[in-house]
């Protein structure tokens, strides 16, 4: 068994909300990422795959076919948007790094099943100083 990771980037808005607080107890509980007017965050996605090498090609997978899927089913859909307002994968959830993580996570798994490796890892890089990883269930 071995690991390959792909990185890709987006560029996303977002608050951190509960709509039943106001605006004092949401500051208290989710800081600055509460603020009413949005603001955004330059993300770093990892997506780490784990399968076998093909001995025919060396390569666990296609990198190229797994930006392509990452791009296709995740990117497109959070790059340059509101994860509260424009997400499908995000509706009705906080718009936290952690449901993010999982998230993504759902859109891909089965993908990755067809190109032949399994998800394992999908990290998201909020900040410099902040990410999450999700290993899905378990
Ligand atoms: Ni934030």
């Amino acid at each position: 068994m071995i690991h390959i990771t792909r990185r890709e980037r987006f560029n996303a808005a977002h608050r951190l909300f509960r709509p039943d607080f106001d605006d004092e107890q949401n500051y208290k509980v989710f800081g600055k990422c509460s603020n009413p007017n949005w603001h955004g965050h330059n993300y770093e996605l990892f997506v780490t795959v784990a399968g076998e090498i093909d001995s025919d090609t060396g390569f666990l997978l296609n990198l190229k076919s797994l930006s392509k899927l990452i791009k296709s089913k995740v990117i497109v859909k959070l790059d340059h948007r509101n994860i509260n307002l424009e997400v499908d994968f995000m509706k009705g959830k906080l718009a936290s790094t952690e449901n993010l993580a999982v998230g993504i996570w759902n859109e891909l798994e089965d993908h990755i099943k067809e190109l032949g490796a399994e998800l394992h890892c999908v990290k998201v890089v909020e900040s410099e100083n902040n990410y999450v990883e999700y290993f899905g269930i378990s």
